[in-house]
């Protein structure tokens, strides 16, 4: 029989996300609404360990629905690797009676929940929050909205200045595992190629398109690189342009951590304030070691084991997009 939960902990985890503290604030204030006690737990699972842990109010997450970053503070955390760091997060929680613990974050700080929530007795629920959108079970994750439209204004100002000079420009946006905000943006400036983790570069079939349009005096072209892209990134693809075709103009725009602040968009928000607000409800039901999402407009509870990255999610049809309409 599962214990009921009365103090519960949150913490943010890897890279932030614009909308982490909508979703923190969600959390608190969800709590506190049916008479649980609250902790914030500082730097993720480094601050878990630390004992870096306080208590929160209602107004401990006042005027925070709109910013960027995350008042939690947040780490990659080396030692929640090891059973020994696992331990005294544990013993961190038990310190303080924490019953329940809620981790914003992505499929790493997933990872290493399951791990714990596998040794230990205190439920914990996820919350998917990630600019890279690379969680499988899920429409939406906290970020993603608000980084694509950054990269996608970023790339709009890009265009006027390639158009001014007629020249080729080589954009790199964030995606060390994942192609979607390549794709998303790309697709949304209209861009000529978009490369990506997910699919292999073919920089023969590059240069040839990049060719046959000079041939048709269209100069102005953006290619979007996904960071993560196997042929070596934004750099490397305008090394081999360069080497290949010496009179185009290329220059290169790695757009980089720009994208993962500012306000968050509308959408983060809702998303954010839905999930924040349904991790409570599922600590209180007695759920356990899920992390939740949003599919079809619903909420979707899914195993935190199952979790992995959302590999070929790509769908061809969008890359054969991309092709038609930038011709
Ligand atoms: O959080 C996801 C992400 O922004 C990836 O797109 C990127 O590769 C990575 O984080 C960068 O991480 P860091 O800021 O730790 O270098």
């Amino acid at each position: 029989m599962q214990k009921k939960v009365s103090r519960i902990g949150v913490l943010t985890s890897g890279g932030d996300a614009p909308g982490m503290n909508a979703a923190v604030r969600a959390v608190v204030r969800t709590g506190i609404y049916n008479g649980l006690e609250v902790y914030g737990i500082m730097r993720g699972y480094q601050g878990l360990i630390e004992n870096d842990i306080y208590k929160m109010e209602s107004r401990s997450v006042a005027n925070i629905i709109q910013r960027g970053g995350t008042i939690l503070k947040t780490a990659r955390c080396k030692d929640f690797l090891s059973a020994e760091g696992r331990k005294k997060a544990y013993e961190a929680l038990k310190s303080r009676d924490i019953n329940g613990l809620v981790v914003i974050g992505g499929d790493g700080s997933f990872r290493g929940a399951v791990e714990f929530s596998r040794e230990f007795d205190i439920p914990v629920i996820g919350i998917a929050g990630t600019i890279d959108k690379d969680i499988h079970g899920t429409d939406f994750t906290i970020g993603f909205d608000t980084a694509v439209n950054t990269a996608v204004e970023a790339i709009d100002k890009i265009r006027d200045t390639a158009d001014a000079h007629d020249r080729l420009f080589i954009v790199e946006v964030m995606g060390r595992d994942s192609g979607y905000i390549a794709l998303h943006s790309g697709i949304a400036t209209g861009a000529e190629n978009i490369l990506i983790p997910e699919r292999k570069t073919d920089i023969e079939d590059l240069i040839n398109s990049l060719e046959e349009k000079e041939k048709r005096q269209k100069l102005v072209n953006i290619i979007i690189v996904a960071e993560g892209e196997k042929f070596g990134g934004a750099l490397e693809i305008a090394k081999a342009v360069k080497e290949r075709l010496p009179l185009t103009e290329a220059r290169v725009c790695i757009l980089g951590h720009i994208q993962r602040g500012g306000p968050p968009s509308c959408l983060d928000r809702l998303i954010a304030s839905r999930m924040g607000y349904h991790a409570v409800e599922c600590l209180m039901e007695g759920r356990h070691n899920v992390f939740v999402g949003i599919q079809n407009n619903k909420m979707n509870y899914v195993p935190l084991e199952t979790v992995g990255k959302k590999r070929g999610g790509i769908n061809d049809e969008w890359m054969k997009i991309v092709k038609i309409l930038a011709s």
